[in-house]
């Protein structure tokens, strides 16, 4: 992975994660709303992770046989402490951001799961793990940053063990008919969003189906969730607006610009240009 890309995003999260946890919480995704109507927004976000384990058809604790699960693209450990509750899992989370690994650090120990989640700072696209290690391959927002898609998906299914579960829940662009592109004002939109959030060129959905298909991944299902998320950039528009926030956008460029691009997504969403994706599949056995 190049390394200007590399830094950049470390340096995005080790700057602006402070200032998300302070006023969203725990978890840098988005929430699932069921009526689009919810105000609890930290709920909502539990949800995302639940809807996402029921979709991939993980099941509880009874029935998911999830003893280890790799959180990829951990922030400050969330879902990881999550797994490691609901499954009562080993869990590893990898983020590129040190100031993320610590934090997800302290905030497992204070959780009393230190000795289920542990967390180390490692490039997605070379983890540091054996071979079908995971029972779980966990992917919530982080495939988006990815500059290698199908080196992304390869290394995904290598840590899988086999009958392992993959779930990618991403940010996709809209589907393509054969031969079509997006159009200028598309690309310039996507473009101006990557600037901002350090994201290299994105894909459809149907460019990670394909992708899995190649890794051999059975019984491969995605859903469209933009709907179920419509609630969420408005909701982080109107938190930037809080005192504690506005203080951090006059000191923080890195901030600042985020800020921008929520205008930008809620602009991509709007035109059916950024779509809501959750691609899952399963590792031969
Ligand atoms: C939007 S945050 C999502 C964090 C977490 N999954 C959650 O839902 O709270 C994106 C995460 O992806 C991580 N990330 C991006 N590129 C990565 C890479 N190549 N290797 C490992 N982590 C990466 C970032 O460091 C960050 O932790």
């Amino acid at each position: 992975m190049g390394t200007e890309l590399k830094d950049g995003i470390a340096t995005f999260y080790d700057e602006s994660t402070a200032i998300w946890e302070e006023v969203w919480g725990e978890h840098l995704h988005h929430g699932y709303y069921y009526t689009g109507k919810e105000k609890n927004h930290q709920k909502a976000q539990v949800d995302m992770i639940e809807e996402s384990l029921k979709f991939a058809g993980v099941g509880d604790v009874t029935t998911s046989g999830v003893k280890r699960a790799v959180d990829v693209g951990c922030g400050i450990g969330g879902s990881s402490r999550f797994l490691a509750t609901k499954y009562g899992a080993q869990v590893r989370g990898i983020t590129l951001s040190p100031f993320q690994c610590r934090r997800a650090q302290f905030l497992t120990q204070k959780a009393g799961l230190e000795d289920k989640a542990k967390f180390s700072v490692a490039d997605a696209l070379a983890m540091p793990f054996q071979k079908e290690t995971f029972d779980l391959v966990w992917s919530m927002e982080s495939g988006e940053h990815m500059p290698d898609k199908k080196q992304f998906m390869r290394e995904l299914v290598r840590v899988a063990a086999p009958g392992g579960r993959i779930v990618v829940v991403t940010w996709c662009h809209r589907n393509l008919k054969d031969g079509e592109k997006l159009t200028r004002f598309e690309r310039g939109l996507l473009k101006l969003i990557n600037s901002i959030y350090f994201l290299p060129p994105w894909v459809s959905m149907n460019r990670y189906v394909a992708l899995a298909e190649e890794e051999g991944l059975e019984g491969i299902k995605t859903a469209d969730w933009t709907q179920v998320v419509k609630p969420f950039w408005p909701a982080v528009l109107v938190s930037c607006l809080n005192w504690k926030s506005i203080k951090v956008l006059f000191t923080s460029e890195t901030v600042r610009k985020g800020a921008l691009a929520i205008l930008y997504m809620m602009v991509g969403y709007s035109v059916g240009l950024i779509k809501f994706g959750v691609i899952t599949g399963q590792k031969k056995k």
